[in-house]
């Protein structure tokens, strides 16, 4: 990934200094100009130069100059080459006009400007024309024949071309000046199309036939020389007047003499470009520039004009020389500036590839050096894993040494408890509630045996002192009885128990009481863990040349981080509310393995599991045949089943407590414990206790700290926020102990805390104690009825109890009673199903409540706040016996009188007359 980077790195470094490099090298011209020429000869080719030389001052365009060969054509070829190749301005000297017009129309209409010199077109399609005044030109030819001839003679006229425009206004020109020389008369007009072999021929045949002509007129100097070299092969001698002084051609005859006279017909070939630079950059320009015209070129001029054409030539080769010397400089420059650019781009590129070889390095290092700390980190934590482990294994070892004395230690006592308490719960002599308590005894009892038994084979199979004592069985016959042993568990606790046996060969050999502790294990589990109306699967079958059997259940299912575990030794499941030592599935393990099976579990949250055991078909020969030994079902009740509660009636006298405990046996044993003096009403969780405390408005409620669904704490937090179960004092009771838990505890508003295992005597003294107290208490508030006189709201002043237990949720409650009770004073008709449902309890609960508190009854507290209300108004008003009476709600004053009496010792009326 990294090299990729790096290389794409360069790759755009190399192309940035490829682009930089190729627009160094590379002047781009801004302009392109196209000069189509009609013709190829030494006049065009002086305005060529000029057209060039001009252009090596114009760095910012470039020229390319075609000839059209006297060709129509061709010239409309090459047009048509500038227009589609991107030119920005044509210039053309057309051949022939009409010829040329309609690809010049086009182009311009195209929108490419286009400049017309020397020959015009028909019509106006250009944007700007450059010529000389040929008309003029023609005048003064005319003249300068007239001169020659002293006003009288005769001429031949050679034309141009017929299409083009100059040889008509030479002609016309001509033509008419001489109207005005009446002497001198044209003897013929022919064409010679401005070309010397079509003049030759021409003026040769015109002087066979005119052979006396004083003159002839030339419409350019080519044709003049052809006049003059065919008068000379016919030994004549007629004077001879030419046009376009071109030095090469024209001025070199008139200085040899071979022609007459010559005009200089401008070629200017400099404007033409200034004119379409103008154009092409938007500056002024003429759109019709006339050229001026010098005068005739004769023997008196022609040599200074040769030599000045000459020295013009020289400065020019001398320019095209410094030019090239200054293109040679400019080649040189741009190559050493490529060359500049290049080892830049180099230099450039050998630094970012220095950077990345570096970084490259000093991250691998780096990485180098992290690998290394990760490594010696990873072999000190190796090392510590490895200590740890050691550790550990000698702490199990330890724990399991220590559990494996304990339980040898404990198995003795044990032994001698089981026994009688196993004679004692069997005894027919008892009560029902020693009954009870017996049995619980004996379930535990048993339950302990199990464990130690657990514990002690669990080390005999760590240490591998398990022995197996293969014995010949018939399996299905086997599992069948012990799992039959666990239908009346399963039946009292409303679970299906559904056995599935094979009918099929299940013979086999197995240590019985292992297996039968496995089968045994698996099933306690599956009941244990299943709900009420749930069911547990018991299935026995081959598979292939193995025999299996499998428990399942339809309960809470166990999570997948757990499965893995389940078999780890003391592994469990629920570490809050454990229902075993953790050992019993390590051991069932341990068994299956030791009959050279497996064992595996299947499960899902909320759908249930399922343990399949796998054993191998092994047999020991005859001889150790099994004789399929019966199960105690009577032992597996004892300890699987529930201690049934002898059903009891609530007495009025006795105060109702009510015990919170998931553990059925501890509240079993608690109501046992508790209902001589106290009316006991168990519930199996959180929830269960408020809605019991609710109902039944306890005096007292023991709850145990740690329980399924909701816990002691939050349970208590409940019954002291609960209007109706606030004043009720809640004892908890748990096997944590730490100061912690029971800061907690009192936190949440519990009034007492006993740590399990309990004394039962503590216990009853605890309970005692707490109900004495809140016994006081309710004299407090009862008796705050008597002394307080004028303020109902508020207990007895000044006593330390009171502020013990006049929690906010009292006060409040007692005074919004005691208001709506004054608000209604006046109502005889006031009755405690309306106080109650106002209140927002129910009738019982409020007569719970009220009695709880204040140790009256509703109705009796209603009179005695009715009678003391009356006292008051007795000793401090002057109204009349009766009116009081009517004002504290008693229909009739006698009645009001009976009462006072009753709680005071004297009628209203001795109190008036005491007064
Ligand atoms: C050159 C030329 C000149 C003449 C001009 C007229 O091609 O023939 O000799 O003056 O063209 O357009």
């Amino acid at each position: 990934m990294k090299t990729r980077l790096t290389l794409i790195y360069i790759i755009g470094i190399i192309l940035t200094a490829g682009l930089i490099l190729v627009s160094c090298g590379e002047e781009k011209k801004e302009y392109r100009i196209g000069v189509s020429q009609c013709s190829n000869d030494d006049w065009r080719n002086k305005m060529n130069e000029e057209i060039e030389r001009e252009i090596l001052v114009h760095p910012e365009a470039s020229v390319e100059i075609r000839s059209a060969e006297d060709s129509n054509a061709k010239q409309i070829a090459d047009i048509r080459y500038f227009a589609n190749n991107g030119f920005d301005i044509i210039i053309v000297a057309p051949n022939e006009a009409d010829a040329i017009t309609p690809v010049i129309d086009s182009v311009y209409r195209s929108g490419i400007p286009v400049v017309v010199f020397d020959r015009n077109v028909n019509g106006h399609s250009y944007t700007a024309f450059q010529g000389a005044d040929n008309e003029k030109i023609g005048v003064l030819a005319a003249r300068y024949a007239s001169n020659l001839m002293r006003g009288k003679g005769s001429v031949l006229e050679l034309y141009g071309l017929k299409g083009s425009t100059p040889a008509i206004s030479r002609h016309e020109g001509f033509r008419k000046e001489l109207e005005s020389h009446p002497g001198i008369k044209i003897e013929a007009s022919a064409y010679g199309n401005w070309k010397y072999e079509d003049a030759l021929h021409l003026a040769d045949s015109l002087l066979s036939v005119y052979p006396d002509v004083d003159c002839i007129y030339a419409h350019n100097d080519r044709m003049a020389v052809a006049a003059s070299d065919a008068a000379r092969r016919r030994k004549l001698d007629p004077y001879i007047i030419g046009i376009d002084a071109a030095p090469e051609i024209g001025m070199k005859a008139v200085r040899d003499s071979v022609i007459d006279a010559t005009f200089l017909y401008p070629t200017e070939g400099h404007r033409l470009i200034k004119t379409a630079l103008a154009i092409l950059k938007g500056e002024p320009y003429d759109s019709v520039a006339k050229l001026p015209i010098p005068s005739a070129v004769d023997l008196s001029n022609a040599d200074i004009l040769l030599i000045q054409n000459e020295s013009l030539k020289e400065e020019t080769s001398k320019m095209k020389s410094l030019k090239s010397e200054i293109d040679q400089y400019w080649d040189r420059h741009s190559a050493q500036t490529t060359l500049f650019y290049v080892s830049i781009a180099f230099v450039v590129m050998l630094c970012v590839l220095l950077f990345f070889i570096l970084r490259a390095f000093w991250l691998r290092k780096g990485y180098q050096e992290t690998l290394l700390r990760k490594n010696e980190q990873l072999a000190s934590q190796h090392e510590e894993q490895k200590r740890l482990n050691t550790r550990l294994e000698e702490a199990t070892r330890s724990k399991l040494m220590f559990f494996t004395n304990v339980s040898h230690d404990l198995r003795t006592p044990l032994t001698l408890i089981a026994e009688p308490v196993e004679q004692l719960a069997g005894a027919g002599n008892l009560t029902p509630s020693q009954k009870t308590l017996m049995h619980i005894a004996d379930k535990n009892v048993r339950i302990l045996k199990r464990l130690l038994n657990q514990i002690l084979d669990f080390r005999a199979y760590e240490n591998g002192k398990l022995d197996v004592n293969l014995v010949e069985t018939d399996f299905g016959a086997l599992a069948k009885d012990w799992v039959e042993a666990f239908s009346n568990v399963a039946r009292s606790r409303d679970i299906k128990l559904d056995i599935k046996i094979e009918d099929a060969d299940l013979r086999l050999a197995v240590d019985e009481e292992k297996i039968e502790r496995v089968v045994y294990n698996l099933m306690s589990n599956a009941l244990k863990y299943t709900p009420a109306n749930g069911s547990v699967c018991f299935s026995c079958g081959r598979e292939g040349d193995k025999i299996f059997f499998s428990v399942c259940d339809n309960g809470p299912g166990i999570k997948e981080e757990d499965r893995k575990r389940i078999f780890d030794r003391f592994f469990q499941v629920d570490r809050v509310h454990p229902k075993g030592s953790g050992i019993g599935l390590s051991l069932t393990k341990a068994f299956v393995e030791l009959h050279g099976g497996e064992i595996n579990v299947e499960s899902e949250v909320g759908k249930g599991s399922e343990f399949k055991v796998i054993l191998p078909v092994v047999h020991v020969g005859v001889g150790t045949e099994s004789s399929v030994a019966g199960t105690d079902h009577a032992a597996i009740e004892a300890e699987l089943a529930d201690v049934e509660t002898q059903e009891r009636e609530f007495s009025e006298d006795k105060p109702v407590i009510l015990v919170i405990d998931d553990n059925e046996d501890i509240r079993v044993m608690l109501e046992e414990l508790l209902s001589d003096k106290y009316n006991v009403v168990g519930a199996s969780n959180g929830r269960e206790g408020i809605r019991y405390a609710t109902r039944y408005v306890p005096d007292l409620v023991v709850c145990d700290v740690m329980m399924p669904v909701m816990d002691g704490l939050e349970c208590c937090r409940n019954i002291k926020e609960e209007i109706s179960t606030s004043h009720i004092p809640v004892l908890m009771l748990t096997a944590c102990s730490m100061d912690e838990q029971k800061v907690a505890g009192y936190e949440s508003g519990a009034d007492g805390y006993i740590s399990k295992p309990f004394n039962s005597a503590v216990l009853r003294s605890r309970i005692e104690n707490l109900l004495e107290n809140r016994r006081r208490i309710k004299n407090i508030w009862g008796a705050s009825h008597d002394r307080s006189e004028g303020d109902l709201s508020k207990p007895a002043n000044g006593s330390a109890e009171r502020r013990i237990v006049s929690t906010d949720v009292e006060n409040e409650f007692y005074a919004r009673f005691l208001k709506l009770v004054e608000s209604r004073m006046g109502d005889a008709d006031m009755n405690v199903d309306q106080l109650a449902s106002e209140m927002g309890l129910g009738r019982s609960q409020l007569y719970r409540k009220i009695k709880a508190l204040t140790n009256y009854s509703p109705v009796e507290l209603i009179r005695n706040l009715r009678l003391k209300r009356a006292r008051h108004l007795l000793t401090t008003t002057d109204r009349s016996i009766s009116e009081i009476a009517y004002e504290v709600g008693f229909s009739t004053p006698a009645y009001f009188s009976k009462c006072y009496r009753e709680a005071y010792g004297e009628t209203p009326t001795e109190l008036r007359s005491r007064l």
